[in-house]
């Protein structure tokens, strides 16, 4: 929910550090700061609100240097203030820190420190950081020591980056958050995510979980905090520049909207075979799920519903699966046996809810699997596999693309699964993977067709949006619900279809819109459900193909392509998307940033 950024080479740092910030406020937007080494000593300056006020900041007088860090903060010890933004310094203004994750033992920290004179000025967790390198430094230990001593003596989880006064190196350190560094001809780079500084080098390296990284102007080393080194190989990553842009969109998240032709056939790329009904997932082959007969999936929002889809998927395949919110698991994870597996499912791959719960099922003895776009993500690392599902970057804090890429993943998972399991039933891939392998195009039609700027404009004054689905259009009905009301500020929920006279109904007015998505499946009772919030007088907006009776009683239509019923609620969902966005863009709604909500959410 932060985001770090870090620069050691030749040229000024000042332009490195705002740029990068710039790129990773998706990860928190509250308060944003940068510290450099101006020759004489370290300056910081931080302000509250967004990067573009530090920048004014940054300019008046100017700030100069070539090694600097700085860090965008989205609040969780203290409100979003001058005083609470990163970086922190001790008290001499020697070392400057950022960081990124939670100390969970840092009250204890502090009321030592006070106890030995030091004076604290913020209400971050992070301020003990700073401290006790002066402290080490003053017991005597040298720059390098006195970072890996503080770090040791820090529990919960971080990725930190500090600059000590006088020394030309950033130290950072990473423990359950996460840290890459860019690398470019005498130039480095050090971020919490790769977009970060993707315009300068694709050449990255992850830390790992228990690394020190040393980045100085001649290289950079790799330990663990007993500073042994470790061997961390650089890889290219192969996302383009340009994809991290907005490019000819006004907002992300419209861009991000338009890519799922692009970024769905990225997913499936390699990994249909629709000519002789296969599928191959890498690094699964035929056989390796012999033995899982139930799966669990934990996730949370969007990646939730996506898991929803998936559970669904494969227990029409023939394997028991439960979906499950990641931060209710501790407290309701069903018994985890030997033919468990349980499957994250998270775009980040650093959703705290989520790791604690893949961390509960590997505790637990369960098989675990990742579904991730985030290769070298958290998630990816401590499950036993990870499946990426190459949806690229995506910056819009609203999940989009990302959730149509996990939803085709965990379908093709299913059938993978179904294969295996001895009593798994494989289901109708011989429809199924040559629908998938139009879903693209389907996707493109949909999206220069789609009248969904004009339904937003006829219904943005309502007073409350409800979205309808049955089967696989149940998760497209809460996700839709979801992007609505997190873009646009409105209320809104997503039901069951059939749920809808078990109480929901007692809400509906000529106010209420509703949207129900028809799969193809039981349709009839949907439009009975449909009918009886027509009846009280609620606006429909049939979410259907063009020829479809519920058109007859819709007052309102957004078109679905014709397509397999497995795969029409992801048609149905892209248009709920383009719904969600024009509505807010009416409402002049930040449609990238909602207020309180943060791309990376790494508490729990
Ligand atoms: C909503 C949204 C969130 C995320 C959730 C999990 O548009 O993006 O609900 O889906 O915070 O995030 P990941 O998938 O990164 O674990």
């Amino acid at each position: 929910m932060c985001g770090i950024i870090g620069h050691v080479g030749t040229g000024d740092a000042i332009e490195t550090l705002l740029s990068g910030l710039e790129n990773l406020e998706y990860r928190g937007y509250d308060s944003a700061g940068v510290a450099v080494q101006n020759g004489a000593g370290i300056e910081v300056r931080k302000r509250s609100g967004k990067v573009s006020e530090l920048k004014a900041s940054v300019g008046n007088p100017g700030l100069e240097g070539r090694i600097g860090i700085g860090h965008t903060r989205w609040s969780t010890h203290g409100p979003p203030t001058d005083e609470n933004a990163h970086p922190h310094t001790d008290s001499t203004t020697d070392v400057a820190v950022v960081h990124n994750g939670i100390i969970e033992n840092y009250a204890d920290l502090k009321s030592r420190l006070s106890e030995r004179g030091h004076e604290f000025t913020s209400d971050t967790d992070t301020e003990v950081i700073p401290h006790l390198i002066q402290h080490y430094l003053e017991e005597g230990y040298g720059n390098e020591s006195a970072f890996r001593h503080a770090i040791d003596a820090l529990e919960g989880s971080y990725a930190v980056a500090a600059m000590l006064s006088g020394e030309h190196a950033i130290y950072a350190a990473r423990q359950g958050s996460p840290l890459v560094v860019g690398i470019d001809d005498g130039e480095y780079f050090l971020a919490s995510d790769v977009p970060a500084f993707l315009e300068y080098t694709d050449t990255v390296v992850y830390l790992e979980d228990g690394d020190v990284a040393i980045v100085r102007p001649d290289g950079v080393e790799f330990t663990n905090l007993d500073g042994r080194p470790v061997s961390r190989p650089p890889e290219t990553v192969d996302w383009d520049p340009e994809q991290t842009g907005k490019g000819e969109y006004d907002h992300f998240m419209l861009k991000e909207i338009h890519e799922q032709p692009t970024s769905l056939a990225q997913t499936i790329e390699g990994r249909i075979q629709p000519d002789n009904a296969s599928i191959d997932l890498e690094g699964f082959e035929p056989g390796s799920f012999d033995g899982i007969d139930t799966v669990q999936l934990v996730a949370c929002g969007t990646s939730y519903h996506a898991a929803l889809f998936g559970s669904l998927a494969l227990n029409r395949a023939g394997i028991p699966a439960r979906a499950l919110l990641a931060n209710e698991y501790s407290v309701c994870s069903p018994p985890v046996r030997d033919g468990t597996l349980v499957v994250a499912v998270s775009q980040s791959g650093e959703t705290a809810d989520t790791l604690s719960a893949l961390r509960a099922a590997d505790a637990e003895g369960a098989r675990t699997l990742t579904v991730t776009n985030v290769v070298g993500s958290t998630a990816a690392r401590v499950a036993d596999e990870s499946i990426c599902i190459r949806a690229g970057p995506e910056i819009g804090v609203a999940a989009t693309k990302t959730f149509s890429s996990q939803a085709v993943i965990l379908a093709l998972l299913a059938h993978r699964l179904a294969a295996d399991a001895s009593d798994g039933t494989p289901f109708d891939i011989e429809s199924f993977l040559p629908g998938l392998a139009a879903l693209p195009d389907r996707i493109d039609g949909l999206l220069a067709s789609s009248n969904a700027d004009r339904i937003a404009r006829r219904y943005v004054d309502a007073e409350s949006y409800f979205f309808i689905g049955r089967g696989l259009g149940f998760p497209v009905a809460l996700e839709g619900a979801l992007k609505f009301k997190e873009i646009t500020y409105e209320h809104a929920e997503g039901f069951a279809s059939g749920e809808l006279k078990h109480g929901p109904l007692a809400l509906v007015t000529p106010e209420t819109p509703v949207f129900p998505v028809f799969t193809g499946e039981e349709d009839e009772k949907t439009l009975k459900n449909t009918e009886e919030a027509a009846t009280r007088g609620a606006p429909v907006v049939a979410v259907c193909p063009d020829d479809h009776r519920a058109t007859e009683l819709a007052d309102a239509h957004l078109e679905i392509p014709e397509t397999e019923p497995s795969l029409a609620a992801l048609l149905a969902n892209v248009q709920l998307q383009l719904v969600s966005y024009h509505a807010a863009d009416l409402l002049d709604r930040p449609i990238d940033k909602p207020r309180n909500l943060a791309k990376s959410v790494t508490v729990e």
